[in-house]
């Protein structure tokens, strides 16, 4: 897919260097991430999107074209680098903020400390939950990995859960590029990424006082974060919808696109209406 999209390169006040790409004008729609990856995870919505919203996609910090910084030590330092971001971009108006997986868990902590900054919420194939005891110990487990051997054994590991079956037969490419993108992960970045999300805090007991409209998609096929859950996670937000996305995994946005892209511009559309 070929996308017109800019790149903006800015200073964090922490040190070091956030890239962000960007495409379109209007309201803006702040998309974050997943792990291992970057903003070309978001290719679909930079070229889709972008006729009708400012669709702004970062590398969040030490991944991608982002480099130089201290590791995170919370996802609350991606949140602090999101508000840099926006500040930086005088992006002064609320967004929404799109997240996938643990971009996911980045907007309930955006959501939990700078809920001013936010016109809605775009929940994608992602937890509410906080990580149980094995998943920590295996998120631990993974880290001496990466620290010692690289980062090829996350992206192994990972790689044959991302996508619905179909998915790696009729879009090898777009599966091969993932594999590309989490291979060319810094392991520093991998590493306190996985510390940062096996020590997040819950976030369901935030879903009932959500103060801003939630959209929640997850494709039919996603065995990481499945539908049953995102639907209940969905149900406990006082202002929420659901849409499972048919024929796709864990990616939606990447292997369904368009039904993506429908969902997300009605919701941003009836966000303006408001
Ligand atoms: C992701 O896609 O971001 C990961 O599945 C998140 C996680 O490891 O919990």
């Amino acid at each position: 897919m070929h996308t017109p999209f800019t790149q903006t390169t800015i200073r964090l006040p922490a040190g070091g260097e956030l890239a962000a790409f960007e495409a379109g004008h209007g309201p803006p729609l702040l998309c974050v991430h997943g792990f291992p990856l970057d903003h070309s995870m978001w290719q679909g919505q930079l070229a889709g999107l972008a006729n009708r919203f400012r669709v702004v996609a970062p590398d969040l910090r030490g991944f991608g074209r982002s480099h130089g910084s201290p590791a995170v030590t919370s996802l609350d330092d991606f949140v602090a680098d999101l508000c840099d971001l926006l500040d930086q971009l005088a992006i002064t108006e609320p967004v929404t903020l799109c997240g996938l997986s643990m971009g996911g868990y980045i907007a309930f902590r955006f959501a939990a400390r700078a809920p001013q900054r936010l016109k809605g919420l775009i929940l994608c194939d992602t937890r509410a939950a906080a990580d149980t005891a094995d998943v920590i110990t295996n998120r631990h487990r993974m880290v001496e990995l990466v620290r010692k051997g690289g980062v090829a054994t996350v992206a192994d590991a990972m790689h044959s859960k991302l996508f619905a079956t179909d998915s790696y037969v009729e879009q090898p490419t777009v599966a091969e590029s993932t594999r590309r993108v989490m291979m060319r992960s810094r392991p520093e970045a991998v590493a306190a990424a996985l510390l940062a999300m096996a020590a997040r805090p819950d976030a369901t007991p935030q879903l009932a006082s959500l103060p801003m409209p939630s959209l929640w998609l997850c494709g039919s096929e996603d065995s990481i974060t499945p539908p049953a859950e995102m639907q209940a996670n969905a149900g406990l937000a006082p202002d929420s919808r659901f849409v499972e996305i048919s024929d796709a995994g864990h990616m939606a946005p990447l292997e369904q696109p368009s039904l993506v892209n429908e969902c997300i511009a009605s919701f941003m559309t009836l966000l303006e209406h408001r």
